[in-house]
């Protein structure tokens, strides 16, 4: 009697030396939301249907907004608050402003999900879910996105214009640091590169590339500068494909353009420029399976930066801004 309650004593107390430190190190998971909000992989996706039904680059703009989110203070809906007395947030950050979208959609999804379970699912959650959505519908891989996160109550346009987010204007060496300093490597970076399989990009980011590199596709370059012209002024905001094969269908490519010289962004050109990515770039040209693997593996590391979980931040009743 006296062995076995003492027994009892020493399991209850390792089980709380057990909770206690996996508490400390909170873990995202699948089924975060299983109990409390089973319906909140339908409503998410029944938006971003909508959306990308509406207009097909809204699943572009969705995926980006998530990684946006997840590299500036880590995958806590940083990215999504409007800018206050106290701060001025991440939206007109030099990677951010006039360049991302979404925000109404995100809207949307959290009014969607807040009629079905009030108070419960955290606009970084959304965004993961989002991005992955937008993967499927538009014709990529299919993952079980990790939950969990909480959202911060604060954003800060400083440290979203520190360069954690690599410009377009990066070199190989450039990029593999900034995704390195996140705790993603060089793989990580080639494959996650892979997203600009969709979406668009403004003229003045890829002028200089389409005027004064040499290592692009002459008649590409050309056809480029039609819609962008030379010099700065009312054509900045002119719109080209990232992937001009397949600009609304996630596949793979975005790599076989590279190989021929017609990557669109400075930054997408280096992965294949004689270095040491180039033997990536032609495996991913060649191996849709590999890519959709090796890009779903990155997107679980992506989503696991340096999330809120715990006590730590707030689940936010409106994703613009903190309770
Ligand atoms: C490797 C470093 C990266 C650089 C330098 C980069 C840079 C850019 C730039 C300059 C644009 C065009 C923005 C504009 O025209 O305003 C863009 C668009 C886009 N990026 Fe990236 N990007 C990178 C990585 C990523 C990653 C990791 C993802 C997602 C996993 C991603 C997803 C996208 C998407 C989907 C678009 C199109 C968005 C739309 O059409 O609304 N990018 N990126
Ligand atoms: C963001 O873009 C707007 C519109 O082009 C511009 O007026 C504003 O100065 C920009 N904000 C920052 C912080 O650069
Ligand atoms: C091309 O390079 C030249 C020389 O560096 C520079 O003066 C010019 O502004 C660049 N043109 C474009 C369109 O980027």
């Amino acid at each position: 009697m006296a062995a076995s309650s003492s027994t009892v004593v020493i399991a209850t107390l390792l089980v709380i030396v057990a909770l206690t430190m996996g508490g400390s190190s909170a873990q995202l998971t699948t089924d975060y939301y299983k109990k409390t909000c089973p319906k909140v992989f339908s409503t998410v996706q029944s938006v971003v249907k909508d959306a990308i039904a509406k207009e097909k680059r809204m699943g572009a703009s969705l995926l980006r907004l998530h990684f946006h989110d997840c590299f500036v203070q880590g995958c806590d809906g940083s990215i999504l608050l409007d800018d206050t007395s106290s701060f001025r947030g991440e939206k007109t950050a030099g990677p951010n402003n006039n360049s991302v979208r979404g925000f109404d959609v995100v809207d949307d999804i959290k009014s969607e999900v807040e009629s079905v379970c009030p108070g419960v699912v955290s606009c970084s959650d959304i965004l993961a879910i989002a991005a992955r959505d937008s993967v499927v519908l538009l014709g990529g891989p299919n993952w079980n996105v990790k939950l969990g996160r909480r959202d911060s109550k604060t954003a800060s346009l400083s440290a979203a214009n520190s360069g954690v987010i690599p410009p377009p204007t990066s070199t190989l060496n450039n990029l593999v640091n900034r995704f390195q300093a996140r705790g993603l490597s060089t793989k990580d970076m080639v494959v996650l590169s892979g997203a600009h399989t969709i979406g668009q990009a403004r003229c003045t980011l890829f002028r200089d590339r389409v005027y004064n590199e040499t290592n692009i596709d002459t008649s590409f370059a050309r056809t480029r500068q039609t819609n962008c012209p030379r010099n700065s002024g009312s054509g900045d905001n002119n719109l080209a494909p990232l992937d001009h094969k397949s600009p609304t269908f996630f596949d793979n490519s975005y790599y076989k353009n590279l190989i021929n010289k017609k990557g669109l962004l400075h930054s997408d050109q280096v992965l294949y420029n004689g270095g040491s990515t180039d033997s990536l770039i032609e495996s991913y040209s060649k191996k849709p399976e590999a890519f959709n693997d090796d890009f779903v593996a990155a997107m679980i590391r992506m989503g696991d930066i340096s999330p809120l979980t715990g006590s730590n931040g707030e689940i936010r009743k409106n994703c613009r801004r903190a309770n």
